[in-house]
Protein backbone atom coordinates (compact mmCIF):
# COMPACT_ATOMS: atom_id res chain seq x y z
CA UNK A 1 0.00 0.00 0.00
CA UNK A 2 1.36 3.66 -0.42
CA UNK A 3 2.05 5.86 2.10
CA UNK A 4 -1.10 8.86 2.19
CA UNK A 5 0.27 11.86 0.70
CA UNK A 6 -0.49 15.20 1.76
CA UNK A 7 -0.43 18.74 0.63
CA UNK A 8 -0.94 22.46 2.01
CA UNK A 9 0.42 25.37 1.48
CA UNK A 10 -0.04 29.19 2.84
CA UNK A 11 0.42 32.35 1.10
CA UNK A 12 2.89 35.10 2.33
CA UNK A 13 0.34 38.06 2.08
CA UNK A 14 0.88 38.89 5.54
CA UNK A 15 2.04 37.60 8.83
CA UNK A 16 0.92 34.51 10.04
CA UNK A 17 -2.15 34.77 12.50
CA UNK A 18 -4.06 32.48 15.08
CA UNK A 19 -6.70 31.62 12.59
CA UNK A 20 -3.71 30.32 10.06
CA UNK A 21 -2.26 28.17 13.07
CA UNK A 22 -5.05 27.05 14.52
CA UNK A 23 -7.61 26.17 11.25
CA UNK A 24 -4.67 24.45 9.41
CA UNK A 25 -0.79 24.78 10.82
CA UNK A 26 -0.98 22.82 14.17
CA UNK A 27 -2.98 19.96 12.83
CA UNK A 28 -0.18 19.91 10.03
CA UNK A 29 2.69 19.94 13.54
CA UNK A 30 0.62 17.29 15.38
CA UNK A 31 -0.94 15.04 13.06
CA UNK A 32 -0.21 15.11 9.53
CA UNK A 33 3.77 15.21 9.29
CA UNK A 34 3.50 12.33 11.78
CA UNK A 35 0.96 10.28 10.05
CA UNK A 36 1.68 10.83 6.15
CA UNK A 37 4.41 11.80 3.76
CA UNK A 38 3.54 15.69 4.25
CA UNK A 39 4.48 18.66 1.92
CA UNK A 40 4.02 22.00 3.21
CA UNK A 41 4.78 24.76 0.72
CA UNK A 42 4.91 28.50 0.96
CA UNK A 43 2.74 29.11 -2.02
CA UNK A 44 4.47 32.33 -2.75
CA UNK A 45 3.09 32.97 -6.80
CA UNK A 46 -0.35 33.48 -5.29
CA UNK A 47 1.06 35.95 -3.31
CA UNK A 48 1.18 38.03 -6.63
CA UNK A 49 -1.99 37.81 -7.04
CA UNK A 50 -2.88 41.28 -5.54
CA UNK A 51 -0.63 44.05 -5.24
CA UNK A 52 1.88 43.25 -3.51
CA UNK A 53 5.67 44.74 -2.90
CA UNK A 54 8.38 42.92 -3.71
CA UNK A 55 10.62 43.45 -0.99
CA UNK A 56 7.84 42.72 1.72
CA UNK A 57 6.94 39.27 -0.35
CA UNK A 58 10.05 38.03 0.12
CA UNK A 59 10.18 39.04 3.53
CA UNK A 60 6.97 37.42 4.60
CA UNK A 61 7.68 34.45 2.57
CA UNK A 62 11.02 33.71 4.25
CA UNK A 63 8.79 35.08 7.65
CA UNK A 64 6.49 32.33 7.02
CA UNK A 65 8.72 29.87 6.36
CA UNK A 66 10.58 30.00 9.47
CA UNK A 67 6.99 30.57 11.01
CA UNK A 68 5.74 27.24 10.15
CA UNK A 69 9.49 25.42 11.91
CA UNK A 70 8.62 27.57 14.90
CA UNK A 71 5.32 26.05 15.25
CA UNK A 72 6.70 22.71 15.13
CA UNK A 73 6.90 21.22 11.31
CA UNK A 74 10.24 19.32 11.31
CA UNK A 75 11.96 18.72 8.22
CA UNK A 76 13.26 15.01 9.23
CA UNK A 77 9.44 14.35 9.01
CA UNK A 78 7.77 16.19 6.45
CA UNK A 79 9.21 18.47 3.46
CA UNK A 80 8.57 22.21 3.51
CA UNK A 81 9.88 24.58 0.47
CA UNK A 82 8.31 27.45 -1.25
CA UNK A 83 6.77 27.00 -4.46
CA UNK A 84 8.10 29.61 -6.86
CA UNK A 85 11.45 27.07 -6.31
CA UNK A 86 9.68 24.01 -8.33
CA UNK A 87 8.68 24.89 -11.52
CA UNK A 88 6.86 21.94 -12.16
CA UNK A 89 3.61 24.24 -10.25
CA UNK A 90 3.93 26.68 -13.08
CA UNK A 91 4.08 23.92 -15.93
CA UNK A 92 0.67 21.90 -14.80
CA UNK A 93 -0.79 25.24 -13.84
CA UNK A 94 -1.17 25.95 -17.55
CA UNK A 95 -2.74 22.56 -18.68
CA UNK A 96 -5.29 22.37 -16.23
CA UNK A 97 -6.40 26.33 -17.40
CA UNK A 98 -7.09 23.97 -20.39
CA UNK A 99 -9.24 21.95 -18.22
CA UNK A 100 -11.44 24.28 -16.42
CA UNK A 101 -13.74 26.52 -17.78
CA UNK A 102 -14.19 30.26 -17.33
CA UNK A 103 -18.03 30.22 -15.86
CA UNK A 104 -16.10 27.77 -13.34
CA UNK A 105 -13.92 30.39 -11.91
CA UNK A 106 -15.81 33.21 -12.22
CA UNK A 107 -18.02 31.47 -9.65
CA UNK A 108 -15.19 30.94 -6.41
CA UNK A 109 -16.57 32.40 -3.92
CA UNK A 110 -13.10 34.24 -2.81
CA UNK A 111 -12.73 35.52 -6.66
CA UNK A 112 -16.53 37.02 -6.26
CA UNK A 113 -15.68 38.51 -2.87
CA UNK A 114 -12.38 39.84 -3.67
CA UNK A 115 -13.01 41.87 -7.11
CA UNK A 116 -16.32 42.89 -5.48
CA UNK A 117 -14.45 44.51 -2.88
CA UNK A 118 -11.53 45.83 -5.38
CA UNK A 119 -14.19 47.41 -7.39
CA UNK A 120 -15.52 49.51 -5.27
CA UNK A 121 -12.84 51.05 -4.27
CA UNK A 122 -11.76 51.85 -7.95
CA UNK A 123 -9.46 49.26 -8.48
CA UNK A 124 -8.60 46.66 -11.02
CA UNK A 125 -8.20 43.05 -10.20
CA UNK A 126 -5.05 41.15 -11.68
CA UNK A 127 -5.91 37.85 -13.80
CA UNK A 128 -4.19 35.54 -12.22
CA UNK A 129 -6.80 36.35 -9.39
CA UNK A 130 -9.33 34.79 -11.43
CA UNK A 131 -6.81 31.45 -12.19
CA UNK A 132 -5.74 31.44 -8.72
CA UNK A 133 -7.82 28.14 -7.93
CA UNK A 134 -6.01 26.68 -11.04
CA UNK A 135 -2.87 26.96 -9.64
CA UNK A 136 -3.90 25.44 -6.07
CA UNK A 137 -5.45 22.89 -8.32
CA UNK A 138 -1.67 22.15 -9.86
CA UNK A 139 0.46 22.76 -6.43
CA UNK A 140 -1.92 19.90 -5.12
CA UNK A 141 -2.18 17.29 -7.79
CA UNK A 142 1.31 17.50 -9.19
CA UNK A 143 2.31 15.38 -5.92
CA UNK A 144 -0.67 12.99 -6.43
CA UNK A 145 -1.56 14.20 -2.83
CA UNK A 146 -4.49 12.18 -1.07
CA UNK A 147 -5.45 14.94 1.41
CA UNK A 148 -5.58 18.90 1.60
CA UNK A 149 -5.63 19.64 5.52
CA UNK A 150 -7.03 23.26 5.05
CA UNK A 151 -9.63 25.99 6.78
CA UNK A 152 -12.67 26.25 6.12
CA UNK A 153 -12.52 29.18 3.46
CA UNK A 154 -10.53 26.46 0.89
CA UNK A 155 -13.14 24.06 0.67
CA UNK A 156 -14.50 25.06 -2.38
CA UNK A 157 -11.25 25.33 -4.26
CA UNK A 158 -10.43 21.59 -3.14
CA UNK A 159 -13.65 20.80 -4.51
CA UNK A 160 -12.69 22.09 -7.74
CA UNK A 161 -9.37 20.34 -7.96
CA UNK A 162 -11.10 17.55 -7.35
CA UNK A 163 -13.60 18.28 -10.37
CA UNK A 164 -10.36 19.07 -12.75
CA UNK A 165 -8.63 16.02 -11.71
CA UNK A 166 -11.51 13.93 -13.02
CA UNK A 167 -12.04 15.68 -15.96
CA UNK A 168 -8.55 15.50 -17.04
CA UNK A 169 -8.37 11.85 -16.34
CA UNK A 170 -11.65 11.00 -18.22
CA UNK A 171 -10.44 12.76 -21.00
CA UNK A 172 -6.67 11.82 -21.49
CA UNK A 173 -6.14 8.72 -19.05
CA UNK A 174 -5.73 7.95 -15.36
CA UNK A 175 -3.00 10.56 -14.16
CA UNK A 176 -3.82 12.33 -11.49
CA UNK A 177 -4.76 11.27 -8.09
CA UNK A 178 -8.22 12.92 -6.41
CA UNK A 179 -7.72 14.77 -3.40
CA UNK A 180 -10.20 15.54 -0.57
CA UNK A 181 -9.86 18.50 1.92
CA UNK A 182 -9.26 17.55 5.87
CA UNK A 183 -9.85 20.48 8.02
CA UNK A 184 -9.54 20.86 11.95
CA UNK A 185 -12.90 19.58 14.45
CA UNK A 186 -12.70 22.93 16.20
CA UNK A 187 -12.02 26.36 15.19
CA UNK A 188 -11.88 25.62 11.50
CA UNK A 189 -12.69 29.17 10.81
CA UNK A 190 -11.32 31.70 13.44
CA UNK A 191 -13.03 35.31 13.27
CA UNK A 192 -12.01 38.71 13.59
CA UNK A 193 -12.50 39.83 16.96
CA UNK A 194 -13.54 43.18 16.47
CA UNK A 195 -16.07 41.39 13.83
CA UNK A 196 -16.84 38.49 14.58
CA UNK A 197 -18.75 37.65 10.75
CA UNK A 198 -15.83 37.79 8.37
CA UNK A 199 -12.29 35.18 8.78
CA UNK A 200 -9.51 36.63 10.96
CA UNK A 201 -6.99 37.53 7.69
CA UNK A 202 -4.06 38.13 7.68
CA UNK A 203 -3.96 40.77 5.18
CA UNK A 204 -7.01 42.99 6.45
CA UNK A 205 -6.37 46.73 6.90
CA UNK A 206 -7.94 47.09 10.19
CA UNK A 207 -5.29 44.70 12.62
CA UNK A 208 -7.07 45.39 16.06
CA UNK A 209 -9.18 41.71 15.39
CA UNK A 210 -6.47 40.38 14.15
CA UNK A 211 -3.91 38.03 16.91
CA UNK A 212 -0.62 37.60 14.89
CA UNK A 213 1.70 34.17 15.85
CA UNK A 214 4.52 36.67 16.60
CA UNK A 215 2.15 39.22 18.96
CA UNK A 216 3.96 40.25 22.27
CA UNK A 217 1.55 38.56 25.53
CA UNK A 218 0.29 42.36 26.00
CA UNK A 219 -0.72 42.72 22.32
CA UNK A 220 -2.49 39.22 22.71
CA UNK A 221 -4.26 40.34 25.88
CA UNK A 222 -5.10 43.73 24.81
CA UNK A 223 -6.80 42.44 21.75
CA UNK A 224 -8.71 39.33 22.90
CA UNK A 225 -9.97 41.48 25.72
CA UNK A 226 -11.17 43.97 23.75
CA UNK A 227 -12.75 41.10 21.10
CA UNK A 228 -16.19 42.17 20.10
CA UNK A 229 -19.21 40.69 21.91
CA UNK A 230 -22.92 40.55 21.98
CA UNK A 231 -25.44 42.73 23.26
CA UNK A 232 -26.78 39.39 25.62
CA UNK A 233 -24.65 38.89 28.74
CA UNK A 234 -25.19 35.04 29.34
CA UNK A 235 -22.39 32.98 28.00
CA UNK A 236 -23.72 30.43 25.34
CA UNK A 237 -22.39 28.89 22.09
CA UNK A 238 -24.54 30.27 19.55
CA UNK A 239 -22.40 30.69 16.14
CA UNK A 240 -25.55 31.85 14.43
CA UNK A 241 -27.15 34.30 17.23
CA UNK A 242 -23.92 35.48 19.00
CA UNK A 243 -20.99 35.31 16.89
CA UNK A 244 -18.62 37.10 18.89
CA UNK A 245 -18.74 34.68 21.89
CA UNK A 246 -18.99 31.60 19.61
CA UNK A 247 -15.40 32.40 18.44
CA UNK A 248 -14.17 33.36 22.01
CA UNK A 249 -15.18 30.01 22.96
CA UNK A 250 -13.90 28.43 19.85
CA UNK A 251 -10.19 29.64 20.47
CA UNK A 252 -10.47 28.76 24.31
CA UNK A 253 -11.76 25.22 23.52
CA UNK A 254 -8.97 25.12 20.91
CA UNK A 255 -5.66 26.55 22.47
CA UNK A 256 -6.71 25.02 26.32
CA UNK A 257 -7.96 21.44 25.11
CA UNK A 258 -9.97 21.15 27.67
CA UNK A 259 -13.34 20.41 25.93
CA UNK A 260 -16.12 21.38 23.62
CA UNK A 261 -17.18 25.28 23.44
CA UNK A 262 -20.74 24.17 24.19
CA UNK A 263 -19.19 22.63 27.24
CA UNK A 264 -17.24 25.69 27.96
CA UNK A 265 -19.87 27.66 27.58
CA UNK A 266 -21.69 26.40 30.89
CA UNK A 267 -18.54 27.12 32.86
CA UNK A 268 -18.58 31.03 32.38
CA UNK A 269 -21.11 33.52 33.82
CA UNK A 270 -19.67 36.59 32.37
CA UNK A 271 -17.73 38.13 29.09
CA UNK A 272 -14.87 39.34 31.19
CA UNK A 273 -13.84 36.11 32.41
CA UNK A 274 -14.27 34.47 29.17
CA UNK A 275 -11.78 37.02 27.48
CA UNK A 276 -9.43 36.96 30.39
CA UNK A 277 -9.11 32.89 30.10
CA UNK A 278 -9.20 33.09 26.24
CA UNK A 279 -6.54 35.56 26.18
CA UNK A 280 -3.99 33.61 28.81
CA UNK A 281 -4.94 30.26 26.85
CA UNK A 282 -3.52 32.06 23.16
CA UNK A 283 -0.69 33.47 25.26
CA UNK A 284 0.57 30.41 26.08
CA UNK A 285 0.17 28.56 22.94
CA UNK A 286 1.86 31.23 20.78
CA UNK A 287 4.62 31.97 23.72
CA UNK A 288 6.57 28.38 22.35
CA UNK A 289 6.10 29.80 19.10
CA UNK A 290 7.68 32.76 19.45
CA UNK A 291 10.69 31.78 21.80
CA UNK A 292 11.69 29.38 18.76
CA UNK A 293 10.82 31.97 16.13
CA UNK A 294 13.49 33.83 17.48
CA UNK A 295 15.81 30.93 17.67
CA UNK A 296 15.48 29.99 14.49
CA UNK A 297 16.10 33.81 13.31
CA UNK A 298 19.35 33.69 14.27
CA UNK A 299 20.09 30.83 12.32
CA UNK A 300 19.32 32.35 8.97
CA UNK A 301 21.30 29.42 6.86
CA UNK A 302 19.45 26.13 8.75
CA UNK A 303 15.99 27.82 7.36
CA UNK A 304 17.70 28.26 3.72
CA UNK A 305 18.94 24.45 4.05
CA UNK A 306 15.65 23.22 5.14
CA UNK A 307 14.11 24.95 2.10
CA UNK A 308 16.86 23.91 -0.45
CA UNK A 309 15.69 20.48 0.71
CA UNK A 310 12.83 20.29 0.78
CA UNK A 311 12.62 22.09 -3.27
CA UNK A 312 14.47 19.26 -4.25
CA UNK A 313 12.53 16.60 -2.82
CA UNK A 314 9.42 18.64 -4.23
CA UNK A 315 10.82 18.75 -7.63
CA UNK A 316 11.62 14.96 -7.81
CA UNK A 317 8.32 13.86 -6.87
CA UNK A 318 6.56 16.46 -9.07
CA UNK A 319 8.77 16.26 -12.52
CA UNK A 320 7.64 12.40 -13.12
CA UNK A 321 3.85 13.43 -12.79
CA UNK A 322 3.71 16.31 -14.42
CA UNK A 323 5.52 14.68 -17.38
CA UNK A 324 3.26 12.26 -17.51
CA UNK A 325 0.67 14.65 -17.76
CA UNK A 326 2.02 16.62 -20.68
CA UNK A 327 2.13 13.60 -22.71
CA UNK A 328 -1.24 12.75 -21.83
CA UNK A 329 -2.80 15.81 -23.55
CA UNK A 330 -0.86 15.33 -26.69
CA UNK A 331 2.54 17.08 -25.98
CA UNK A 332 5.24 15.44 -27.95
CA UNK A 333 7.92 14.89 -24.73
CA UNK A 334 10.98 16.51 -25.40
CA UNK A 335 13.74 15.02 -28.04
P1 LIG B 1 -3.88 31.67 3.84
O1 LIG B 1 -3.55 32.61 4.93
O2 LIG B 1 -5.09 32.14 3.08
O3 LIG B 1 -2.74 31.32 2.99
O4 LIG B 1 -4.33 30.32 4.54
C1 LIG B 1 -3.45 29.30 4.96
C2 LIG B 1 -4.27 28.24 5.69
O5 LIG B 1 -4.84 28.78 6.89
C3 LIG B 1 -5.45 27.73 4.86
O6 LIG B 1 -5.59 26.34 5.11
C4 LIG B 1 -6.62 28.49 5.41
O7 LIG B 1 -7.83 27.78 5.27
C5 LIG B 1 -6.24 28.61 6.88
N1 LIG B 1 -6.86 29.81 7.48
C6 LIG B 1 -6.62 31.09 7.13
N2 LIG B 1 -7.34 31.95 7.89
C7 LIG B 1 -8.08 31.16 8.73
C8 LIG B 1 -9.04 31.44 9.76
N3 LIG B 1 -9.37 32.68 10.09
N4 LIG B 1 -9.58 30.40 10.41
C9 LIG B 1 -9.22 29.12 10.11
N5 LIG B 1 -8.33 28.80 9.16
C10 LIG B 1 -7.77 29.80 8.46
N1 LIG C 1 -5.35 29.09 -1.46
C1 LIG C 1 -4.83 28.79 -0.16
C2 LIG C 1 -5.20 29.91 0.80
O1 LIG C 1 -5.51 31.00 0.40
C3 LIG C 1 -3.34 28.62 -0.17
C4 LIG C 1 -2.94 27.50 -1.04
C5 LIG C 1 -2.37 27.59 -2.28
C6 LIG C 1 -3.10 26.11 -0.78
N2 LIG C 1 -2.13 26.36 -2.78
C7 LIG C 1 -2.56 25.44 -1.91
C8 LIG C 1 -3.65 25.40 0.27
C9 LIG C 1 -2.59 24.04 -1.99
C10 LIG C 1 -3.66 24.00 0.18
C11 LIG C 1 -3.14 23.34 -0.94
O2 LIG C 1 -5.19 29.67 1.95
Amino acid sequence: MTRTRIFSGVKPTGHLTLGNYLGAVRQWVREDQHRADALFCVVDLHALTVEHDPARVRRLSRQAATLLLASGLDPRLCTLFVQSHVDEHTRLSYLLECTATDGEMRRMIQYKEKTARERARGGSVRLSLLTYPVLMAADILAYGAHEVPVGDDQTQHVELTRDLAVRFNQRYGQVFTVPRATRPSVAARVMDLQDPTSKMGKSHADTAGIVYLLDEPDVVRRKVLRAVTDSGTSVEYDPEGRPGVANLLEVLAACSGGGRPEELAAEYDSYGALKKDTAEAVVEVLRPVRERHAELVADPSYVDGVLRAGAERARGLARPLVDRAHEAVGLLPPL
